[in-house]
Protein backbone atom coordinates (compact mmCIF):
# COMPACT_ATOMS: atom_id res chain seq x y z
CA UNK A 1 0.00 0.00 0.00
CA UNK A 2 1.64 2.74 -1.35
CA UNK A 3 -0.18 6.61 -0.48
CA UNK A 4 3.13 8.21 -2.02
CA UNK A 5 2.90 6.19 -5.61
CA UNK A 6 -0.26 7.32 -6.49
CA UNK A 7 0.21 11.08 -5.64
CA UNK A 8 3.34 10.28 -7.56
CA UNK A 9 1.61 8.58 -10.80
CA UNK A 10 -0.83 11.34 -10.76
CA UNK A 11 1.23 13.88 -10.83
CA UNK A 12 3.26 12.56 -13.89
CA UNK A 13 -0.20 12.53 -15.87
CA UNK A 14 -0.52 15.17 -15.08
CA UNK A 15 2.53 16.70 -16.63
CA UNK A 16 1.86 14.64 -19.77
CA UNK A 17 -1.56 16.73 -19.95
CA UNK A 18 0.67 19.64 -19.72
CA UNK A 19 2.60 19.39 -22.37
CA UNK A 20 0.01 17.53 -24.97
CA UNK A 21 -3.15 20.21 -23.75
CA UNK A 22 -2.48 22.91 -25.86
CA UNK A 23 -1.78 21.01 -29.21
CA UNK A 24 -4.50 18.07 -28.79
CA UNK A 25 -7.32 21.01 -28.48
CA UNK A 26 -6.22 22.55 -32.00
CA UNK A 27 -7.35 18.98 -33.18
CA UNK A 28 -10.00 19.47 -36.27
CA UNK A 29 -11.90 16.59 -35.03
CA UNK A 30 -12.15 18.49 -31.37
CA UNK A 31 -16.59 18.41 -30.30
CA UNK A 32 -17.79 22.13 -29.82
CA UNK A 33 -20.05 20.32 -26.91
CA UNK A 34 -19.92 17.45 -25.82
CA UNK A 35 -17.55 16.03 -22.30
CA UNK A 36 -14.23 15.45 -23.65
CA UNK A 37 -11.23 14.99 -21.80
CA UNK A 38 -8.21 17.36 -22.30
CA UNK A 39 -5.89 14.97 -24.16
CA UNK A 40 -5.42 11.03 -24.30
CA UNK A 41 -8.36 8.47 -24.41
CA UNK A 42 -11.53 7.92 -22.26
CA UNK A 43 -13.71 5.12 -22.00
CA UNK A 44 -16.81 4.84 -19.23
CA UNK A 45 -18.35 7.53 -17.15
CA UNK A 46 -17.82 6.89 -13.84
CA UNK A 47 -18.57 7.95 -10.52
CA UNK A 48 -21.19 11.01 -11.80
CA UNK A 49 -22.50 12.76 -8.53
CA UNK A 50 -24.00 15.92 -7.80
CA UNK A 51 -22.02 17.02 -4.62
CA UNK A 52 -21.46 19.85 -2.48
CA UNK A 53 -22.97 22.23 -5.40
CA UNK A 54 -21.35 20.64 -8.40
CA UNK A 55 -21.82 17.92 -11.00
CA UNK A 56 -18.74 15.49 -10.78
CA UNK A 57 -17.89 13.51 -13.77
CA UNK A 58 -15.12 11.03 -13.91
CA UNK A 59 -14.15 8.66 -16.40
CA UNK A 60 -12.10 5.70 -17.35
CA UNK A 61 -8.86 7.68 -18.81
CA UNK A 62 -5.58 7.11 -20.17
CA UNK A 63 -3.45 10.27 -20.05
CA UNK A 64 -0.84 8.82 -22.00
CA UNK A 65 -2.01 7.63 -25.57
CA UNK A 66 -5.25 8.23 -27.91
CA UNK A 67 -5.89 4.58 -26.90
CA UNK A 68 -7.11 1.92 -24.07
CA UNK A 69 -4.48 1.19 -21.72
CA UNK A 70 -3.29 1.75 -17.90
CA UNK A 71 -6.80 3.20 -16.66
CA UNK A 72 -6.50 6.09 -14.55
CA UNK A 73 -9.87 8.03 -13.36
CA UNK A 74 -9.99 11.58 -14.69
CA UNK A 75 -12.20 14.11 -12.73
CA UNK A 76 -14.20 17.25 -14.05
CA UNK A 77 -16.66 19.33 -12.12
CA UNK A 78 -19.52 22.01 -13.77
CA UNK A 79 -22.64 23.47 -12.62
CA UNK A 80 -24.21 23.22 -15.34
CA UNK A 81 -23.03 19.41 -17.24
CA UNK A 82 -22.05 22.30 -20.18
CA UNK A 83 -18.96 24.31 -18.55
CA UNK A 84 -16.22 22.19 -17.34
CA UNK A 85 -13.32 22.61 -15.18
CA UNK A 86 -10.86 19.76 -15.01
CA UNK A 87 -9.47 18.53 -11.49
CA UNK A 88 -6.32 16.45 -10.87
CA UNK A 89 -7.18 13.19 -11.72
CA UNK A 90 -8.60 11.05 -8.88
CA UNK A 91 -7.20 7.43 -9.27
CA UNK A 92 -4.27 6.22 -10.92
CA UNK A 93 -2.73 2.32 -10.72
CA UNK A 94 -0.82 2.04 -7.55
CA UNK A 95 -1.51 -1.45 -5.39
CA UNK A 96 -1.02 -4.84 -6.20
CA UNK A 97 -4.58 -4.86 -6.97
CA UNK A 98 -5.00 -2.79 -9.28
CA UNK A 99 -1.67 -2.18 -11.37
CA UNK A 100 0.74 -4.28 -13.47
CA UNK A 101 0.43 -5.33 -17.14
CA UNK A 102 -2.21 -3.29 -18.73
CA UNK A 103 -4.88 -3.56 -15.71
CA UNK A 104 -5.73 -0.21 -13.50
CA UNK A 105 -8.26 1.53 -11.87
CA UNK A 106 -11.99 0.16 -13.79
CA UNK A 107 -15.45 1.42 -13.83
CA UNK A 108 -17.29 2.17 -10.70
CA UNK A 109 -19.15 4.83 -9.10
CA UNK A 110 -19.90 7.38 -6.38
CA UNK A 111 -21.58 7.96 -3.12
CA UNK A 112 -21.45 10.73 -0.34
CA UNK A 113 -20.77 8.95 3.26
CA UNK A 114 -20.19 10.47 6.34
CA UNK A 115 -19.70 13.69 5.15
CA UNK A 116 -16.91 12.62 2.37
CA UNK A 117 -17.22 11.37 -1.25
CA UNK A 118 -16.52 7.98 -1.35
CA UNK A 119 -15.55 5.99 -4.77
CA UNK A 120 -16.50 2.22 -5.03
CA UNK A 121 -13.94 0.92 -8.32
CA UNK A 122 -12.90 -2.31 -9.99
CA UNK A 123 -8.98 -2.64 -9.26
CA UNK A 124 -7.46 -5.06 -12.27
CA UNK A 125 -4.36 -6.78 -12.35
CA UNK A 126 -2.72 -9.27 -14.25
CA UNK A 127 -1.78 -12.43 -11.98
CA UNK A 128 -0.17 -14.14 -14.24
CA UNK A 129 -2.84 -16.12 -15.39
CA UNK A 130 -5.07 -12.91 -17.13
CA UNK A 131 -6.85 -10.30 -15.24
CA UNK A 132 -8.13 -10.77 -11.73
CA UNK A 133 -10.59 -8.13 -10.93
CA UNK A 134 -12.56 -7.15 -7.51
CA UNK A 135 -14.08 -4.33 -6.12
CA UNK A 136 -12.23 -1.48 -4.04
CA UNK A 137 -13.11 1.65 -1.88
CA UNK A 138 -11.25 4.75 -2.03
CA UNK A 139 -12.41 7.90 -0.21
CA UNK A 140 -11.69 11.98 -0.03
CA UNK A 141 -12.67 15.02 2.40
CA UNK A 142 -12.43 17.43 -0.24
CA UNK A 143 -13.94 15.83 -2.85
CA UNK A 144 -10.71 16.37 -4.86
CA UNK A 145 -7.69 13.90 -3.54
CA UNK A 146 -8.40 10.60 -3.24
CA UNK A 147 -6.88 8.15 -1.01
CA UNK A 148 -8.00 4.27 -1.31
CA UNK A 149 -8.88 2.26 1.85
CA UNK A 150 -6.11 0.06 3.37
CA UNK A 151 -8.59 -2.99 3.32
CA UNK A 152 -8.90 -3.45 -0.06
CA UNK A 153 -10.58 -5.03 -1.90
CA UNK A 154 -13.63 -5.18 -0.60
CA UNK A 155 -15.43 -7.49 -2.71
CA UNK A 156 -13.84 -10.35 -4.64
CA UNK A 157 -15.45 -12.52 -7.05
CA UNK A 158 -17.04 -15.74 -6.22
CA UNK A 159 -16.67 -19.55 -6.89
CA UNK A 160 -18.07 -19.91 -10.50
CA UNK A 161 -17.31 -16.31 -10.89
CA UNK A 162 -14.31 -15.99 -13.54
CA UNK A 163 -12.12 -13.12 -11.86
CA UNK A 164 -11.46 -11.08 -15.16
CA UNK A 165 -15.85 -11.14 -15.40
CA UNK A 166 -16.35 -9.17 -12.20
CA UNK A 167 -16.88 -5.55 -12.44
CA UNK A 168 -18.36 -2.26 -12.48
CA UNK A 169 -20.07 -1.66 -9.17
CA UNK A 170 -22.64 1.04 -8.89
CA UNK A 171 -23.46 1.89 -5.62
CA UNK A 172 -26.84 3.22 -3.65
CA UNK A 173 -28.19 3.98 -0.33
CA UNK A 174 -31.31 2.79 0.79
CA UNK A 175 -33.07 3.54 4.16
CA UNK A 176 -29.33 3.15 6.00
CA UNK A 177 -28.22 0.73 4.00
CA UNK A 178 -25.94 0.67 1.28
CA UNK A 179 -26.24 -1.39 -2.08
CA UNK A 180 -24.23 -1.94 -4.77
CA UNK A 181 -24.76 -3.79 -8.12
CA UNK A 182 -22.46 -5.61 -9.79
CA UNK A 183 -21.55 -7.21 -13.24
CA UNK A 184 -20.17 -10.68 -13.50
CA UNK A 185 -20.50 -14.11 -15.81
CA UNK A 186 -21.19 -17.78 -14.49
CA UNK A 187 -21.47 -20.48 -16.79
CA UNK A 188 -21.21 -18.10 -20.01
CA UNK A 189 -24.14 -15.99 -19.04
CA UNK A 190 -24.23 -12.53 -17.65
CA UNK A 191 -25.49 -12.02 -13.79
CA UNK A 192 -26.26 -8.44 -11.96
CA UNK A 193 -24.57 -9.69 -8.43
CA UNK A 194 -26.39 -7.61 -5.32
CA UNK A 195 -24.61 -6.94 -2.31
CA UNK A 196 -24.69 -4.78 0.73
CA UNK A 197 -23.23 -2.86 3.46
CA UNK A 198 -23.85 -0.42 6.14
CA UNK A 199 -20.40 1.19 6.61
CA UNK A 200 -19.14 0.83 2.83
CA UNK A 201 -16.06 -1.11 3.82
CA UNK A 202 -17.81 -4.57 4.75
CA UNK A 203 -20.24 -6.25 2.03
CA UNK A 204 -22.21 -8.80 2.31
CA UNK A 205 -23.63 -10.90 -0.89
CA UNK A 206 -27.34 -10.35 -1.09
CA UNK A 207 -28.73 -12.59 -4.15
CA UNK A 208 -28.13 -12.24 -7.88
CA UNK A 209 -30.58 -9.51 -8.77
CA UNK A 210 -30.97 -10.58 -12.65
CA UNK A 211 -29.19 -12.66 -14.95
CA UNK A 212 -28.97 -13.67 -18.71
CA UNK A 213 -30.38 -16.90 -20.28
CA UNK A 214 -28.12 -16.15 -23.51
CA UNK A 215 -30.87 -13.38 -24.81
CA UNK A 216 -28.55 -10.54 -23.48
CA UNK A 217 -24.74 -11.79 -23.46
CA UNK A 218 -21.92 -13.58 -21.67
CA UNK A 219 -21.19 -10.37 -19.46
CA UNK A 220 -23.06 -7.28 -18.09
CA UNK A 221 -20.60 -4.45 -18.07
CA UNK A 222 -21.84 -1.52 -16.04
CA UNK A 223 -25.23 -2.34 -14.60
CA UNK A 224 -27.06 -0.35 -12.80
CA UNK A 225 -30.01 -0.14 -10.92
CA UNK A 226 -32.49 2.70 -10.23
CA UNK A 227 -36.04 3.90 -8.73
CA UNK A 228 -38.05 5.94 -11.66
CA UNK A 229 -41.53 6.51 -10.88
CA UNK A 230 -43.06 3.70 -8.59
CA UNK A 231 -40.77 0.92 -10.52
CA UNK A 232 -37.33 0.06 -10.52
CA UNK A 233 -34.48 0.02 -13.78
CA UNK A 234 -31.46 -1.94 -14.38
CA UNK A 235 -29.26 -1.14 -17.26
CA UNK A 236 -26.60 -2.74 -18.65
CA UNK A 237 -23.82 -3.12 -21.64
CA UNK A 238 -24.02 -6.50 -22.65
CA UNK A 239 -20.52 -7.92 -24.04
CA UNK A 240 -21.96 -10.75 -26.71
CA UNK A 241 -24.94 -8.54 -27.68
CA UNK A 242 -23.69 -7.81 -31.23
CA UNK A 243 -26.08 -4.48 -32.41
CA UNK A 244 -27.33 -4.23 -28.72
CA UNK A 245 -25.17 -1.59 -26.78
CA UNK A 246 -27.09 -0.39 -24.07
CA UNK A 247 -30.13 -2.19 -22.61
CA UNK A 248 -33.04 -1.19 -19.94
CA UNK A 249 -35.03 -3.71 -18.41
CA UNK A 250 -37.92 -2.20 -16.07
CA UNK A 251 -39.78 -3.99 -13.22
CA UNK A 252 -40.13 -4.26 -9.28
CA UNK A 253 -37.94 -4.65 -6.66
CA UNK A 254 -37.89 -6.54 -3.39
CA UNK A 255 -35.41 -5.79 -1.17
CA UNK A 256 -36.38 -8.23 1.57
CA UNK A 257 -34.84 -11.12 -1.14
CA UNK A 258 -32.97 -8.62 -3.47
CA UNK A 259 -34.42 -10.21 -6.46
CA UNK A 260 -36.02 -7.94 -9.29
CA UNK A 261 -38.69 -8.77 -11.01
CA UNK A 262 -38.48 -7.21 -14.61
CA UNK A 263 -41.50 -6.92 -17.57
CA UNK A 264 -40.55 -4.52 -20.07
CA UNK A 265 -37.17 -4.77 -21.81
CA UNK A 266 -35.91 -1.96 -24.52
CA UNK A 267 -33.03 -0.35 -25.84
CA UNK A 268 -31.89 2.90 -24.65
CA UNK A 269 -30.05 4.17 -27.43
CA UNK A 270 -30.39 2.43 -30.80
CA UNK A 271 -27.02 3.72 -32.53
CA UNK A 272 -23.42 2.31 -32.44
CA UNK A 273 -22.05 4.76 -29.77
CA UNK A 274 -23.98 4.76 -26.80
CA UNK A 275 -21.69 2.63 -24.15
CA UNK A 276 -22.21 1.69 -20.54
CA UNK A 277 -24.37 4.74 -19.57
CA UNK A 278 -24.20 5.61 -15.75
CA UNK A 279 -26.83 7.35 -13.81
CA UNK A 280 -26.96 9.67 -11.28
CA UNK A 281 -29.82 12.26 -9.53
CA UNK A 282 -29.61 15.58 -10.10
CA UNK A 283 -30.61 17.70 -7.12
CA UNK A 284 -33.95 18.66 -9.10
CA UNK A 285 -35.03 14.73 -8.59
CA UNK A 286 -34.03 14.50 -12.28
CA UNK A 287 -32.39 10.70 -13.22
CA UNK A 288 -29.75 12.00 -15.72
CA UNK A 289 -27.67 9.16 -17.75
CA UNK A 290 -24.50 9.95 -19.48
CA UNK A 291 -23.37 7.44 -21.58
CA UNK A 292 -19.93 6.84 -23.82
CA UNK A 293 -20.14 8.19 -26.99
CA UNK A 294 -18.36 4.90 -28.86
CA UNK A 295 -18.93 0.91 -28.37
CA UNK A 296 -16.04 -1.42 -28.56
CA UNK A 297 -17.02 -3.28 -31.04
CA UNK A 298 -18.11 -0.44 -33.43
CA UNK A 299 -14.79 1.83 -33.41
CA UNK A 300 -13.16 2.69 -36.74
CA UNK A 301 -9.99 0.71 -35.17
CA UNK A 302 -9.50 -0.88 -39.02
CA UNK A 303 -7.77 1.95 -40.08
CA UNK A 304 -4.91 3.40 -38.64
CA UNK A 305 -7.03 3.63 -35.15
CA UNK A 306 -9.28 6.30 -36.12
CA UNK A 307 -9.19 9.37 -36.94
CA UNK A 308 -9.11 11.17 -33.17
CA UNK A 309 -6.15 8.44 -32.01
CA UNK A 310 -4.34 10.64 -34.53
CA UNK A 311 -4.77 13.82 -33.09
CA UNK A 312 -3.94 11.80 -29.74
CA UNK A 313 -7.41 11.81 -28.37
CA UNK A 314 -10.59 9.81 -28.46
CA UNK A 315 -13.86 9.16 -26.73
CA UNK A 316 -16.25 11.59 -25.29
CA UNK A 317 -19.94 11.63 -23.53
CA UNK A 318 -23.00 11.37 -25.38
CA UNK A 319 -25.27 14.90 -24.39
CA UNK A 320 -26.83 13.72 -20.62
CA UNK A 321 -30.52 12.97 -20.86
CA UNK A 322 -33.42 12.63 -18.32
CA UNK A 323 -34.92 8.67 -17.86
CA UNK A 324 -38.76 9.30 -17.37
CA UNK A 325 -40.97 7.05 -17.43
CA UNK A 326 -43.46 6.75 -19.78
CA UNK A 327 -47.18 5.38 -19.14
CA UNK A 328 -47.09 1.74 -20.19
CA UNK A 329 -44.04 1.78 -18.31
CA UNK A 330 -40.97 1.95 -21.06
CA UNK A 331 -38.61 4.74 -20.63
CA UNK A 332 -37.75 7.67 -22.58
CA UNK A 333 -34.35 9.41 -22.53
CA UNK A 334 -34.86 13.39 -23.43
CA UNK A 335 -31.97 15.52 -23.64
CA UNK A 336 -31.27 17.28 -20.62
CA UNK A 337 -32.87 20.92 -20.77
CA UNK A 338 -29.69 22.88 -19.92
CA UNK A 339 -28.59 22.11 -23.04
CA UNK A 340 -30.78 24.92 -23.95
CA UNK A 341 -28.59 27.50 -22.64
CA UNK A 342 -26.28 26.41 -25.87
CA UNK A 343 -28.76 27.29 -28.94
CA UNK A 344 -28.30 30.76 -30.49
CA UNK A 345 -29.64 32.09 -34.09
CA UNK A 346 -33.08 30.67 -33.96
CA UNK A 347 -34.54 29.89 -37.20
CA UNK A 348 -38.49 28.89 -36.99
CA UNK A 349 -40.80 27.35 -40.04
CA UNK A 350 -44.46 26.48 -39.37
CA UNK A 351 -47.07 24.27 -41.59
CA UNK A 352 -44.73 23.15 -44.67
CA UNK A 353 -45.99 20.64 -47.57
CA UNK A 354 -43.31 18.75 -49.01
CA UNK A 355 -44.33 16.42 -52.44
CA UNK A 356 -43.82 13.81 -53.10
CA UNK A 357 -40.16 13.48 -53.95
CA UNK A 358 -39.33 17.11 -53.31
CA UNK A 359 -36.60 18.22 -51.01
CA UNK A 360 -36.62 20.84 -48.35
CA UNK A 361 -33.28 21.97 -47.12
CA UNK A 362 -32.90 22.13 -43.55
CA UNK A 363 -30.23 24.18 -41.46
CA UNK A 364 -26.61 23.86 -42.80
CA UNK A 365 -23.83 23.15 -41.15
CA UNK A 366 -22.57 20.13 -38.99
CA UNK A 367 -22.84 22.39 -35.31
CA UNK A 368 -26.60 22.45 -35.09
CA UNK A 369 -29.97 21.70 -33.01
CA UNK A 370 -33.34 20.93 -35.29
CA UNK A 371 -36.58 19.71 -34.03
CA UNK A 372 -39.75 18.85 -36.02
CA UNK A 373 -43.22 17.76 -35.73
CA UNK A 374 -44.67 15.42 -38.64
CA UNK A 375 -48.31 15.04 -38.75
CA UNK A 376 -49.07 11.56 -39.18
CA UNK A 377 -52.32 12.37 -40.21
CA UNK A 378 -52.17 14.86 -42.72
CA UNK A 379 -48.84 12.85 -44.14
CA UNK A 380 -49.50 10.34 -47.08
CA UNK A 381 -45.49 10.06 -47.92
CA UNK A 382 -44.49 6.15 -46.87
CA UNK A 383 -40.55 7.04 -45.66
CA UNK A 384 -39.21 10.25 -44.86
CA UNK A 385 -35.34 10.54 -45.81
CA UNK A 386 -32.75 12.98 -44.17
CA UNK A 387 -29.53 12.76 -45.76
CA UNK A 388 -27.50 15.06 -43.02
CA UNK A 389 -23.81 16.04 -43.08
CA UNK A 390 -23.59 16.70 -47.01
CA UNK A 391 -20.19 17.37 -48.32
CA UNK A 392 -18.29 16.38 -51.34
CA UNK A 393 -19.71 13.20 -51.69
CA UNK A 394 -20.05 12.37 -48.10
CA UNK A 395 -23.91 11.84 -46.54
CA UNK A 396 -25.21 10.35 -43.37
CA UNK A 397 -29.27 8.97 -44.61
CA UNK A 398 -31.67 8.59 -41.58
CA UNK A 399 -34.98 6.81 -42.89
CA UNK A 400 -38.24 6.52 -41.17
CA UNK A 401 -40.27 3.47 -43.10
CA UNK A 402 -44.03 4.29 -41.92
CA UNK A 403 -45.50 1.64 -43.39
CA UNK A 404 -42.90 -0.94 -42.10
CA UNK A 405 -42.44 0.31 -38.74
CA UNK A 406 -38.92 0.74 -38.92
CA UNK A 407 -35.78 3.71 -38.95
CA UNK A 408 -32.35 3.31 -39.72
CA UNK A 409 -29.18 4.98 -39.87
CA UNK A 410 -26.88 4.73 -42.57
CA UNK A 411 -23.13 5.60 -41.91
CA UNK A 412 -21.78 3.60 -44.62
CA UNK A 413 -21.04 6.75 -46.81
CA UNK A 414 -20.80 9.31 -44.02
CA UNK A 415 -16.62 9.67 -43.93
CA UNK A 416 -14.82 6.94 -45.43
CA UNK A 417 -13.90 5.73 -41.78
CA UNK A 418 -17.49 4.60 -40.12
CA UNK A 419 -19.51 1.70 -41.51
CA UNK A 420 -22.82 -0.03 -40.44
CA UNK A 421 -26.75 0.31 -40.53
CA UNK A 422 -28.28 0.87 -37.09
CA UNK A 423 -31.81 0.10 -37.32
CA UNK A 424 -34.58 -0.21 -34.70
CA UNK A 425 -38.35 -0.70 -34.76
CA UNK A 426 -40.88 2.17 -34.76
CA UNK A 427 -43.92 1.57 -33.03
CA UNK A 428 -46.35 4.73 -34.13
CA UNK A 429 -49.35 2.60 -33.25
CA UNK A 430 -52.35 4.77 -32.75
CA UNK A 431 -49.90 7.98 -32.84
CA UNK A 432 -50.82 11.09 -34.96
CA UNK A 433 -47.75 12.39 -34.97
CA UNK A 434 -43.62 11.76 -35.36
CA UNK A 435 -41.05 13.72 -33.52
CA UNK A 436 -37.63 14.32 -34.44
CA UNK A 437 -34.89 15.83 -32.69
CA UNK A 438 -31.49 15.94 -33.75
CA UNK A 439 -28.32 16.95 -32.02
CA UNK A 440 -24.93 17.47 -34.46
CA UNK A 441 -21.77 18.01 -33.59
CA UNK A 442 -17.96 18.06 -35.34
CA UNK A 443 -17.89 14.45 -35.14
CA UNK A 444 -21.71 13.09 -34.05
CA UNK A 445 -24.55 12.60 -34.65
CA UNK A 446 -27.69 11.85 -32.02
CA UNK A 447 -30.86 11.64 -33.40
CA UNK A 448 -34.14 11.61 -31.20
CA UNK A 449 -37.53 10.12 -32.25
CA UNK A 450 -40.64 8.71 -31.36
CA UNK A 451 -41.21 10.97 -28.22
CA UNK A 452 -37.34 9.98 -27.44
CA UNK A 453 -37.97 6.54 -27.54
CA UNK A 454 -36.09 5.98 -30.97
CA UNK A 455 -32.78 7.22 -30.35
CA UNK A 456 -29.50 6.80 -32.30
CA UNK A 457 -26.20 7.68 -31.59
CA UNK A 458 -23.59 7.62 -34.20
CA UNK A 459 -20.00 8.81 -34.45
CA UNK A 460 -19.52 10.39 -38.16
CA UNK A 461 -16.25 11.86 -39.02
CA UNK A 462 -17.34 14.60 -41.77
CA UNK A 463 -15.24 18.09 -40.51
CA UNK A 464 -15.87 19.95 -44.05
CA UNK A 465 -17.52 22.89 -43.44
CA UNK A 466 -19.71 22.86 -46.74
CA UNK A 467 -21.84 20.39 -44.81
CA UNK A 468 -25.86 20.67 -46.16
CA UNK A 469 -28.68 18.96 -44.61
CA UNK A 470 -32.14 18.40 -46.02
CA UNK A 471 -34.94 16.13 -46.49
CA UNK A 472 -37.68 14.24 -48.77
CA UNK A 473 -40.34 12.97 -48.99
CA UNK A 474 -40.92 9.55 -50.41
CA UNK A 475 -43.92 7.91 -51.72
CA UNK A 476 -46.73 10.67 -51.10
CA UNK A 477 -46.95 14.10 -49.39
CA UNK A 478 -45.39 15.35 -45.63
CA UNK A 479 -47.29 17.31 -43.30
CA UNK A 480 -44.78 19.03 -41.09
CA UNK A 481 -46.26 20.92 -38.46
CA UNK A 482 -43.14 22.76 -37.32
CA UNK A 483 -39.44 22.94 -37.50
CA UNK A 484 -36.62 24.93 -35.37
CA UNK A 485 -33.59 24.75 -35.30
CA UNK A 486 -30.54 26.49 -33.85
CA UNK A 487 -26.52 26.57 -33.98
CA UNK A 488 -24.41 25.27 -30.83
C1 LIG B 1 -16.76 -0.96 -20.32
C2 LIG B 1 -15.50 -1.48 -19.64
C3 LIG B 1 -15.79 -1.85 -18.20
C4 LIG B 1 -14.45 -1.73 -17.55
C5 LIG B 1 -13.84 -0.57 -18.27
C6 LIG B 1 -12.35 -0.67 -18.47
O1 LIG B 1 -16.50 -0.15 -21.40
O2 LIG B 1 -14.99 -2.57 -20.37
O3 LIG B 1 -16.43 -3.10 -18.05
O4 LIG B 1 -14.55 -1.53 -16.17
O5 LIG B 1 -14.49 -0.49 -19.53
O6 LIG B 1 -11.82 0.51 -18.98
Amino acid sequence: MSKELMIERIEKAQKEIEAKREKIQQGKFRQNYHFMAETGWINDPNGLIYFKGKYHFFYQYNPYSGFWDCMHWGHAVSEDMIHWEYLPLALAPSEVYDDHLKGGCFSGSAIEHDGKLFLIYTGTCNNGNGFEQAQCIAYSEDGIHFEKYEGNPVITAPEGVPTDLFRDPKVWKHDDTYYVVCGASKNGFAQARLYKSTDMFHWEFVNVLAESRGEWGYMWECPDFYPVGDKYVLMFSPMGGKERTSVYLVGDFDYDTGKFFYTISGEIDWGFDYYAPQSFLAPDGRRILVGWANAWDWMPFWKDWGPTYQEGWCGFFNIPREAVLAEDNTLKFIPVKELQDLRKNKQEEADILIKEDEKKELRSGCVYETEMRINLKKSTADKIRLNLRMSQGKKTEILFDLRKAEAYFDRNNSDGWSKGVARCPLNLMGKEHLDIHIYSDKISLEIFSNDYQNNFSCNIYNVDDDQKNEMTAIGGDLMIESIRSWEL
